[in-house]
């Protein structure tokens, strides 16, 4: 399987990027009040491109050595992923007001790209290395 990592890898990053998109235009058109970030279709999509970054991320972790996650990078990034979708709820659906909402959707921001410096570093450390280098 590990011929085809080149291959996984690029699917995983290209649904990385349509995922954060999504969430991108979901997020900005809830704050214009629209209603059709909820509609079903724009749903589904999401879990559509959702489950097919899960399941590359689960992949790349099958097929790569080990040694790799030595340091604990995936750990802090899957605890990450996991708030991620939590503070996501929250900002385009759960908070009561839109002050909240727009609060929750900064913060998905930032952890989503705090996810994304701890996958490109392999550090757990995440945006903190290039402070403490
Ligand atoms: C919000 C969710 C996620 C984001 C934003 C994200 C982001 C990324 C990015 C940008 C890369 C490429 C790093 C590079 O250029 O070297 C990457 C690689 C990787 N991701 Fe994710 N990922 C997410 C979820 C997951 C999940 C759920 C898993 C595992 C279950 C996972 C496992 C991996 C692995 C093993 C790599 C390989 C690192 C390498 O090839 O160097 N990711 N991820």
């Amino acid at each position: 399987m590990l011929q085809f990592y080149p291959q996984i890898r690029a699917v995983h990053v290209t649904a990385v990027i349509a995922s954060g998109m999504i969430f991108l235009v979901r997020g900005i058109a809830v704050q214009a009040r629209a209603a059709w970030p909820l509609a079903a279709p724009v749903r589904y999509v999401s879990y559509l491109v959702d489950t097919v970054l899960l399941a590359a991320g689960v992949t790349l972790v099958v097929v790569l050595p080990g040694a790799m996650f030595a340091n604990g990078w995936l750990e802090v990034k899957l605890i990450l992923v996991a708030a991620y979708i939590v503070i996501g709820t929250f900002a385009l659906k759960r908070a009561h007001t839109m002050r909240r909402k727009l609060l929750f959707f900064i913060a998905a921001l930032c952890t989503y790209a705090i996810i994304i410096t701890i996958a490109w570093t392999h550090s757990p450390l995440g945006p903190l290395i290039w402070l403490l280098h």
